[in-house]
């Protein structure tokens, strides 16, 4: 089922173009989400009109991105700082024993502060210089293979509303916590960038089955990957990073960190909810960009 190849044609469309430029970018207006209630009942804000209103507000100023193509800086309140400082501040210590280098270093190049919820629009900036990433501003889910293909023009889709204060460590769904301290931060390597834009280009071209397969693909590296360094396991993925629960549970005794097998990868089924019981290890992003190209090329 090639949807998307016979339809578009761009150069953001190949292995190899690294450079889109802004004109390559399909209308951001165009943007489908996906049909759910708001809220989910699960979620800590669900019964909590004030929060509910503040992100909606919020999810309104994506709205206008997405018209406009201009980010608008969200003038975070107090209570919505507080809750960044309490979960960058626990991560912190963490992240230095536990993070991959480059993340480390990321999170200084983009200037972080555990005091401050840093704007779209500053590390979107940054981002553009480092590796020709880019950050656009969305009001909420999107289909898997919307979200990815945005990939293919090294564009992140990321929101801008907060968790709820309740529950401070916890969120079900992306909030900025999880965008900046978990994703931004890896696309300041030009490898893992490059390969965040092979899975986009993928997901393009993908039949049903092959999208499944990035799918697993995306969540066992960009949201929970390891990687070899200095003779021990550090952590990348944004799901390991962006939370102190997953962060300790990935090194503990109870998961198993295997070495990447692609194959295994791809087929390997996870439960959204759960911690995940095994792990994967790469020996570099270089080793998991390269594998993926040729995967995708076989599509
Ligand atoms: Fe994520």
């Amino acid at each position: 089922m090639l949807t998307e190849i016979a339809t578009i044609d761009t150069p953001a469309v190949t292995l190899s173009n690294f450079r889109i430029a802004d004109e390559d970018l399909p209308p951001f207006r165009d943007m489908k989400f996906e049909d759910i209630e708001q809220l989910h009942l699960d979620h800590p804000g669900a019964n909590d009109e004030a929060y509910r209103k503040r992100r909606d507000y919020i999810a309104s100023l994506a709205k206008k991105f997405r018209e406009t193509g201009i980010i608008t800086d969200v003038d975070y309140t107090e209570e919505e700082q507080n809750i960044w400082r309490y979960v960058a501040g626990q991560l912190e210590e963490l992240h230095q024993q536990r993070a991959s280098q480059f993340y480390l270093d990321a999170k200084r190049d983009l200037g972080f502060s555990n005091d401050r919820i840093p704007q779209l629009s500053e590390m979107n900036r940054r981002l553009k210089e480092l590796t020709g990433f880019r950050l656009a501003p969305i009001e909420g889910l999107v289909e898997t293979r919307a979200f990815l293909r945005w990939l293919s023009f090294r564009t992140m889709l990321s929101t801008q509303y907060i968790r709820h204060r309740s529950k401070p460590e916890y969120t079900p769904e992306p909030d900025i916590v999880h965008e900046a301290i978990g994703h931004i931060p890896t696309f300041t390597n030009k490898n893992f960038a490059d390969y965040s834009q092979f899975i986009g280009h993928g997901a393009r071209i993908a039949n049903d089955r092959q999208l499944e397969e990035l799918g697993r693909l995306y969540w066992f590296t960009v949201e929970f990957g390891l990687k070899e360094e200095d003779g021990g396991i550090k952590a990348y993925g944004a799901g390991l990073l962006s939370s102190v629960g997953e962060l300790e549970h990935a090194f503990g005794d109870e998961v198993e960190r295997r070495p990447f097998d692609f194959e295994e990868v791809i087929n390997h089924d996870f439960t959204y909810s759960d911690l995940q019981p095994v792990l994967y290890v790469i020996p570099s992003y270089n080793f998991l960009k390269e594998i993926t190209r040729k995967y995708i090329e076989s599509f």
